[in-house]
């Protein structure tokens, strides 16, 4: 029986991860640092405390595991941790590790976390573990940072120049992490995820105007309207730096390419922005409604 050791599996990505493959009847342990929320968002899933910042506790966590899950939030420390546990699963045997990483993933990228993430892919290289990375483009759960703004202004904002964008549903990434997960001929492969089309933040808000009962407007931003709303969000600046910069890379068609791997290694077809809209419509209404 194959064992997973999903990490990062509190989070967007990693929750829905451990929901595939309980789906697929997998062995799951989730590596954990607070099991009481752990357990109130995850359910019954087998759970073992541990933190990517103390490589003792990788060690026991590593016991008996065969696959691990590779993911740790954006932040400064995201190289350090990540590649504890690419060098703590080569010494435990580990058979494969599937990473998520992002498109645009490059040590030398000018954008910290596709940068960071070039680093731990380079490092995941080298450590000789059969790996799958999976680099998906623009979350479609991004629209969820300006949700408030479409319920109460009906109105949505980017700096996109119009351009489109092949966004991906967070579902998607699971589902394929899942199967990469629990089957075999993936190993030393790169899948890049989108969804079924890419779509320009116009069609979003006809998505959204359509899932809501209600009229968004799409306003473009130029980069330098946009850059106060990215610096006075009171996000890190290292985040607020990869968010401007994830919006140039729109603007330069960076984000516009469908690949097939989704419906390729599920089997069933991408989200696309519809299904998105109505699945979180409640989230882009006015509470009072
Ligand atoms: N947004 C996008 O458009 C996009 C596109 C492509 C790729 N990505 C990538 O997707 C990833 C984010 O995935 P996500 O949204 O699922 O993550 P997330 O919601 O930010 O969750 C981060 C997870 O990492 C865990 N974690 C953080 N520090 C840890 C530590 N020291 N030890 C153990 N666990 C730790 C957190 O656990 P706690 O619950 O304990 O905090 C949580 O489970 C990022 O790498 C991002 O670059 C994003």
């Amino acid at each position: 029986m194959t064992t997973i050791l999903v990490t990062g599996a509190t989070g967007n990505v990693g929750a829905h991860v451990v929901r595939e493959l309980r789906a697929r009847a997998a062995t799951v342990r989730a590596l954990v640092r607070d099991p009481r929320a752990a357990a109130a968002r995850l359910g019954d899933v087998d759970l073992v405390v541990g933190d990517l910042g103390d490589p003792a506790s990788l060690r026991r966590a590593l016991a008996g595991v065969d696959r691990v899950y590779l993911s740790a939030a954006d932040g400064p420390r995201k190289v350090a941790l990540e590649t504890a546990m690419i060098d703590a699963a080569a010494e435990a045997g580990v058979d494969q590790i599937v990473k998520l990483s992002a498109m645009h993933a490059d040590p030398a990228s000018r954008l910290p976390a596709f940068r960071w993430h070039g680093e731990v892919e380079a490092h995941l290289e080298r450590s000789g573990v059969p790996a799958v990375v999976l680099r998906p483009a623009f979350f479609m759960t991004n629209l969820l940072m300006v949700a408030e703004g479409v319920a109460h202004a009906g109105t949505l904002y980017a700096p996109t120049a119009g351009r489109p964008v092949a966004m991906v549903d967070i579902a998607d990434v699971a589902a394929v992490a899942a199967v990469t997960l629990t089957t075999d001929g993936h190993a030393k492969r790169t899948y890049e995820l989108t969804g079924p089309a890419a779509v320009t933040f116009s069609e979003v808000a006809v998505a959204l105007a359509a899932a809501t009962g209600r009229w968004v407007d799409y306003i473009d931003l130029t980069e330098e309207a946009a850059r106060p709303r990215f610096e006075g969000a009171g996000l890190p600046d290292w985040l607020a730096e990869h968010l401007a910069g994830v919006f140039g890379l729109i603007r330069d068609g960076g984000f516009a390419r469908v690949t097939g791997d989704v419906a390729a290694i599920t089997g069933h077809p991408a989200r696309g922005i519809g299904e998105f809209a109505r699945a979180n419509a409640a989230a882009f209404t006015p509470a009072d409604r």
